[in-house]
């Protein structure tokens, strides 16, 4: 139960997919999310989905965090005693059409959210972050001491800017950051009321799995299966959203009990087991007996081979490990798709 003038935690971007899962979390622990967003990438009937879920009243501003003015009267309304900063452009393929608009919104926003903490005094900031920051690392299963790799896009290259920048900032100041590095959000919650909703054909695979198996497109193209993995398609861990969003509440309850003023910390967040392209598949058509038409095309620009997460210091320090199956996520996924019709 939360408590009237329970300080509120601000949850940019607390409309859009990890941002409404999140929100649900928040609420479970007896948290009071704040969202903003501008429902650029959201419906605004996530809203009353949220409420319908938690049985709360959900308070959200409908802003642009790149509306300084706008943002400054929402800390000034709210006391606010944490923020998880989710609100950006997440398109790899348009940020490298479009790099200033990734540039500019993903960093700016940042820039006044970090401005509007120090001026009001805010301290413990989660940052969205990803597992690009490590390209096609040397070692698997990748750890947080993983050297980063040259961005592949402009929108990789705002998350190990947006990381570098919170780094410098919490050397100086009050400010004290947890960085999540995500690795492949899938899923939805189980209630079907909340999932994603890509704009246009979805450059995720999961997103395609679904549509394709709704009808929605044609057929899937798996992007290449000449890759060195064991079936010779790319290998990635992913994870189901509700368990990446009680990560968050996991984060912003380890930086409440620092006492260290200059915390930054960056953890991966995976479940630490590799899928193949045709794992997902298979398991997706196991799970849900629906058809899935899919063929082999050639290998997507960018894409590294295999990528899973060494989640050791997430269970040791965050005392959160993934508890959710590849099966729960593509059956959540695909019943979310069936609430769509
Ligand atoms: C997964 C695998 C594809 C679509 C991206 C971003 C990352 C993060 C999450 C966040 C790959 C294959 C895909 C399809 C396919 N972004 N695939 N056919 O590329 O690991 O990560 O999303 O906001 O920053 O880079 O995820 O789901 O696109 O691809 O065969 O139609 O599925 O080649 O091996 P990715 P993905």
């Amino acid at each position: 139960m939360t408590l009237p003038n329970t300080p509120a935690i601000l949850v940019t971007g607390g409309a859009g997919f990890i941002g409404s899962h999140t929100v649900v979390s928040l609420i479970e622990a007896g948290f009071r999310p704040v969202i903003v967003d501008d429902f650029s990438n959201s419906s605004p009937n996530v809203i009353q989905r949220l409420e319908q879920i938690t049985g709360k009243a959900i308070a959200y501003y409908t802003l642009d965090c790149l509306d300084l003015q706008g943002l400054k009267t929402v800390f000034a309304q709210e006391t606010i005693s944490g923020v998880i900063h989710f609100a950006a452009h997440k398109a790899v393929g348009e940020s490298v059409q479009q790099p200033l608009k990734y540039y500019r919104n993903n960093l700016d926003s940042l820039l006044n959210v970090l401005s509007l903490m120090q001026e009001y005094q805010v301290q413990d900031l989660v940052f969205s972050s990803s597992a690009t920051v490590y390209g096609q690392p040397d070692n698997l299963p990748v750890d947080e001491q993983a050297p980063l790799k040259p961005a592949e896009s402009p929108y990789g290259f705002t998350k190990q800017v947006g990381e570098q920048i919170l780094r410098d900032a919490c050397k100086v100041s009050a400010l004290r950051s947890v960085l999540l590095r995500y690795f492949n959000p899938i899923g939805a919650h189980p209630s079907g009321l909340i999932g994603e909703l890509p704009l246009g054909p979805p450059n995720n695979l999961v997103p395609y799995i679904i549509q394709t198996a709704a009808g929605l497109r044609e057929r899937l193209t798996v992007f290449g299966n000449d890759y060195a993995t064991p079936d010779g398609t790319c290998i990635r861990d992913y994870i189901h959203v509700v368990d990446l969003a009680q990560a968050h509440v996991q984060a912003l309850k380890h930086l409440q009990k620092q006492t260290e003023a200059s915390y930054c910390e960056a953890f991966n967040i995976g479940t630490g087991k590799g899928n193949s392209v045709l794992e997902v598949i298979q398991t997706f058509i196991q799970e849900t007996n629906q058809g899935l038409p899919y063929t082999i095309g050639p290998r997507r620009a960018g894409d590294v081979t295999a990528v899973y997460a060494s989640v050791q210091k997430a269970e040791k320090q965050l005392d959160w490990h993934a508890e959710r199956s590849l099966a729960q996520a593509l059956v959540d996924a695909w019943r979310w798709q069936c609430s769509l019709k």
